[in-house]
């Protein structure tokens, strides 16, 4: 855990969405990454997608050529996770399943070395039962790393120790994380940690009001942008990120934080008609 920085040696398992990110901004902050995941296709897809993002970066101003072509350099793909016995610091982004993560730390504990930091990016699984997954001697080095998407445009990481993450693990992962230019804030490990909660808190009385017929989904946007200065309004949001995976979320903080997190049932019956957004789908506004 003692190497600077900048030679720290990254590991990331699942390209998906936010692991294909994951990798690029540890490459972006000058780091060494691996990128592994077990559909081959997935990960040649997201070396792909990662240059045209950073090709898109590049046309914007965002980053220079030459560091779109050592950043694409940095990232290398990992068929398996044999490779993975010189790394620092290994992020899953695998799966929303504890079946599905619980393998693939069970078999990060075994690739990755002794002193290597395991962390997970779940939104809503609890870290300290992913731990359990863990051999005794690795949980000191286990934590929550939860990112925001788009991972290479949002600043913020709730770091999230487990039951027994060593307060070293935390400020050391806090402070790579700094060093790539995120902001890292400390969260208890809670079902939907921080962010999550005060977030479907927002998405909940923003449905509600539609249901009271209060003021449509357009003004209500409009209200949140306008008014309040977010860069996307609540239902926009819905949409760009599903109404289905919304309700998902309200029925896991529903189950660990009571009834005010209860969805509300114009959610659920959009949800169940076929209105749930997502790319080129019905939405609340129309064709996400
Ligand atoms: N999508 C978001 O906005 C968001 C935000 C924060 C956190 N998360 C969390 O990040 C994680 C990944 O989400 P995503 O949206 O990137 O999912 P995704 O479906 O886009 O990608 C998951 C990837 O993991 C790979 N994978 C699955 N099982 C694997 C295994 N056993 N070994 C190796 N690779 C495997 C899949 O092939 C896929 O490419 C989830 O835990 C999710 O809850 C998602």
């Amino acid at each position: 855990m003692s190497r600077p920085a900048p030679e720290t040696r990254i590991g990331v398992v699942g390209a998906g969405l936010m692991g294909a990110e994951i990798a690029l901004v540890f490459a972006l902050g000058g780091m060494h990454v691996l990128l592994h995941d077990r559909d081959a296709t997935a990960l040649e897809n997201a070396l792909t997608r990662l240059g045209a993002l950073l090709d898109r970066g590049v046309s914007r101003g965002l980053y220079t050529a030459d560091q779109r072509a050592t950043a694409l350099d940095r990232v290398r793909p990992a068929s398996d996770l044999a490779s993975f016995g010189d790394r620092d610091l290994v992020t899953e982004a695998v799966f929303e399943s504890l079946e599905v993560k619980g393998e693939v730390l069970a078999a990060l504990d075994k690739a990755c070395p002794e002193a290597c930091v395991i962390a997970s990016n779940t939104s809503t699984l609890p870290i300290s039962t992913l731990g359990a997954a863990l051999s005794p001697e690795r949980r000191p080095r286990f934590l929550g790393t939860h990112y925001f998407s788009p991972v290479s445009r949002m600043l913020l990481v709730e770091v999230v120790p487990a039951f027994e993450t060593s307060p070293e693990t935390a400020a050391w992962t806090t402070s790579i994380l700094e060093s790539i230019g995120k902001q890292p804030i400390a969260v208890k490990d809670v079902t939907g940690f921080a962010v999550n909660r005060m977030l479907h808190a927002m998405l909940i009385e923003a449905v509600r009001l539609v249901e009271e017929g209060v003021a449509t989904p357009e003004d209500l946007d409009a209200a949140c942008r306008l008014g309040l200065g977010h860069p996307i309004g609540p239902f926009a949001l819905m949409d760009n990120v599903t109404s289905g995976l919304c309700l998902q979320v309200q029925e896991i903080l529903r189950e660990s934080h009571g009834e005010r997190f209860r969805p509300p049932a114009l959610l659920k019956q959009r949800v169940a008609a076929g209105y749930s957004g997502g790319r080129g789908k019905p939405g609340w506004l129309g064709k996400a």
